[in-house]
């Protein structure tokens, strides 16, 4: 090894000693009180994210006993604050500022689940980097994000904070998040710490109703809700926040099995551990904890290193030390994990370096960065419906727009955003007015969001009749998906679908824009509708990017990342499910014996993966290396994928496998990779996907990972239902 690496090598391990020394002499030097306020993690005034309501806590940071405080929303309060850390308590240990940046903090992005629509992870990482860029300019250190929960419930309203029903998929966009957030060098005053959440399986709450019990197999834990948390961690996040739920009878702030088996024990964790909010509190109502002192010794036992915004450390953990039911070891081990959060931060170097009023105003919602929020808004937006190619528009028309949210402009934001500004969004229907001109659009609101007044039905209809064709603007208000907001229904809310209803009877053709933050049963709004553009919660950009696809400026190129049910009652309802023991055969006639309902379809209204392009993509038989290979060998496969069309497009080439026979069944797809490409009118594209030991390993009856020997079946497609399919065979 010549001596330059060697030097270096030296320098870099001086370097890790030094910090690490500097956090050990830190840790000599404090109280017992000094470090319980490293242990705690309290709300600012500024906004409530829970139903414990924050305050101003300078006190608390004066004497020490907050160590770390989030939703403090700009750089001169964070100043203010890490000011009163550094300078006045004894030993100076700067604060932690933490907040939900979780897709954007001034320039808002689609909503994750619409980020996940895009598939594509450039797109994902640059939302991240601009999201963290905006944020560490006013202060923000550490974000809690990304949301990584795996959730095939539309009931549920985080659904729309995640990446939807695929472990692979979400393992993707995991990844992207964390270096987006993260960068290579976590001191650098352009990034943030994240925070993987919500540890673990929240969701798979109970009916989708928010913080309800989850109850699973371990099997199912492993195979399909950790590995995106792997991921991220595997990416280098270095903090977890635990969920609020309970899992198999524990809560996730008090359970070993998750914090300490899991996390660090199997997967080496060293990073910081922070409960969500006051949810050690919580483990009382849960019944796990007697009171605050009992559920203060199961959550430090278990691994959590940080309280926040239930105190129950500051409250309990000297009397509990005192008492021998806690141990300094358990409190040092916490402190020392959050001591070198800040060491990595480089917030012991410089305290200042992620507040700086100057950069917080040239950066937020800078025009770079609304071009990409809006160039990102518009590849996350999935086309499910263009009947005789109603789309694009073209401009010159008589356009009627209809509808409760197409004036909207908060409601674009979507769920969790942040310091965006509604008066920064551009209405649908102004971004339509932009682009076609005012004497051709016409609007009428028709109905509210939610209420059941019909009283508007007539004068949309009116409008409608003088139009060539009718823009409705239906959906979700932003506050009707997130955190607490399950719905027992996931129709669209209101009389909407009734006003759609109307207006079909004009005759006029009819463009469906959607605007809502989980799967909505569309059976009866697609069969009225003559395209169906779902934008989701698309951020400040995202009315202009909804006009740039109805327009045909941007081809939309979105994939769904979880499935449309036709009703609820299919519900859990995901592409990759088993194929039971009485499968329904495809062509059967109404069939007896068979796993089926008798008064609805199995398959789905849009399967997972689904999505339509303004051009056509044809894709070729596939072709294999090989057909059959040893467990430890790879197979490549390949499809040549063509824009037939004549316009240009990107298509989502996505792959997928079947393990016929295992140990343990198998679903009957599994997506293990996809490629996302960019294909000119005319020019076509070979893609390759390589299968091998990773793609095949799976949690096998004794519990092991591996490969096993058997038949497989192989499928290429433009979705998980429309496939050329191969099989190959392992021996
Ligand atoms: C909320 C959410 C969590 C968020 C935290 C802080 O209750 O569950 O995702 O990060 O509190 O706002």
């Amino acid at each position: 090894m010549n001596i330059k690496i060697c030097i270096s090598l030296l320098i870099a391990v001086a370097g890790l000693s030094a910090h690490a020394d500097k956090v050990e002499s830190l840790l000599a030097q404090m109280t017992l009180e000094e470090k319980i306020g490293q242990l705690t993690l309290l709300s600012s005034k500024w906004e409530i994210t829970g139903p414990v309501a924050g305050k101003s806590y300078v006190d608390e940071v004066r004497s020490g006993q907050c160590g770390n405080i989030f939703n403090v929303p700009k750089a001169e309060y964070v100043r203010q604050l890490q000011k009163t850390a550094v300078e006045e308590t004894r030993l100076g240990i700067p604060l932690l500022f933490g907040y939900d940046v979780i897709h954007g903090y001034k320039t808002i992005f689609p909503i994750p689940l619409g980020l996940a629509s895009s598939w594509d992870m450039d797109a994902v990482e640059r939302s991240a980097r601009i999201a963290a860029v905006e944020a560490a300019a006013s202060g923000i250190t550490w974000t809690f994000a990304p949301m990584v929960d795996i959730a095939r419930d539309p009931r549920w309203g985080r659904i729309a904070e995640g990446t939807g029903e695929d472990t692979y998929l979400s393992c993707e966009v995991a990844k992207a998040n964390v270096r987006g957030f993260q960068g290579n060098d976590l001191s650098d005053p352009f990034t943030v710490a994240a925070c993987m959440k919500h540890f673990a399986a929240y969701g798979a709450a109970q009916a989708g109703r928010d913080y309800h019990t989850v109850d699973m197999s371990e099997r199912m834990l492993r195979d399909t809700y950790l590995p995106p948390f792997k991921a991220a961690l595997d990416a280098g996040c270095v903090s977890v926040m635990t969920s609020f739920n309970e899992f198999n009878g524990v809560p996730a702030s008090g359970n070993p099995f998750l914090l300490k088996t899991i996390l660090r024990d199997e997967w080496k964790f060293d990073g910081v551990v922070v409960t969500d909010y006051n949810s050690i509190n919580e483990m009382i109502a849960h019944g796990s904890a007697a009171d605050q002192a009992d559920a203060a010794v199961q959550a430090l036992a278990a691994g959590v290193d940080m309280d926040m915004m239930s105190s129950a450390y500051l409250k309990q953990l000297k009397r509990l030390l005192a008492e021998g039911r806690v141990t300094i070891e358990q409190i040092d081990r916490s402190v020392r994990n959050v001591l070198r959060l800040k060491e990595k931060l480089g917030l012991f170097d410089n305290p200042y370096r992620y507040c700086d009023e100057q950069r917080e105003r040239n950066l937020h919602c800078a025009a770079p960065h609304l071009k990409a929020s809006r160039e990102i808004a518009g590849k996350s937006m999935v086309l499910l419906k263009n009947e005789k190619n109603l789309l694009p528009m073209k401009t010159g028309k008589r356009i009627a727009v209809i509808g409760p949210l197409a004036k909207a402009q908060k409601d674009l934001l979507g769920t969790w955003c942040a310091r965006g500004d509604k008066e920064m969004v551009t209405s649908v229907l102004d971004a339509l007015i932009q682009v076609n001109g005012s004497n051709r659009v016409e609007f009428s609101e028709g109905c509210g969001v939610t209420n059941n007044d019909i009283t508007g039905f007539a004068g949309a209809v009116a409008v409608a009749r003088k139009s060539d064709l009718v823009v409705m603007v239906l959906g979700e208000t932003a506050g009707m998906s997130g955190e607490a907001a399950s719905r027992t229904s996931i129709n669209l809310p209101g009389v909407q679908t009734e006003l759609l209803r109307e207006i079909k009877k004009t005759g006029k053709p009819i463009v469906l824009v959607l605007l809502n933050g989980r799967p909505l049963a569309l059976e009866q709004e697609a069969g009225m509708a003559d395209a169906i553009l779902e934008a989701w919660h698309p951020g400040t950009e995202g009315g202009k990017a909804a006009a740039d696809v109805l327009f045909g400026k941007i081809n939309p190129s979105g994939k769904l990342p979880v499935t449309f049910p036709r009703n609820l009652g299919q519900v859990p309802i995901h592409y990759n499910m088993k194929n039971t023991g009485r499968p329904l055969a495809p062509a059967a006639d109404k069939p007896k014996f068979q796993s089926r309902y008798i008064d609805s379809p199995n398959d789905p209204l849009y399967p997972f993966g689904f999505g339509l392009s303004y051009t056509d993509f044809q894709y070729s038989e596939i072709t294999l290396s090989k057909s059959e290979i040893k467990p430890d060998e790879t197979l490549t496969a390949s499809v040549t994928v063509s824009n037939t069309g004549k316009i240009d497009g990107e298509e989502v080439v996505q792959m997928y496998i079947r393990d016929l026979v295992g140990s343990v069944t198998r679903p009957v797809k599994e997506l293990k990779g996809f490629n996302k490409i960019f294909l000119k009118a005319g020019e076509s594209q070979t893609v390759t996907f390589s299968i091998g030991e990773k793609e095949l390993t799976f949690l096998r009856r004794d519990m092991t990972w591996g490969v096993e020997p058997g038949y497989f079946d192989l499928f290429i497609g433009t979705n998980s239902r429309d496939v050329q399919s191969s099989s190959f065979s392992i021996h």
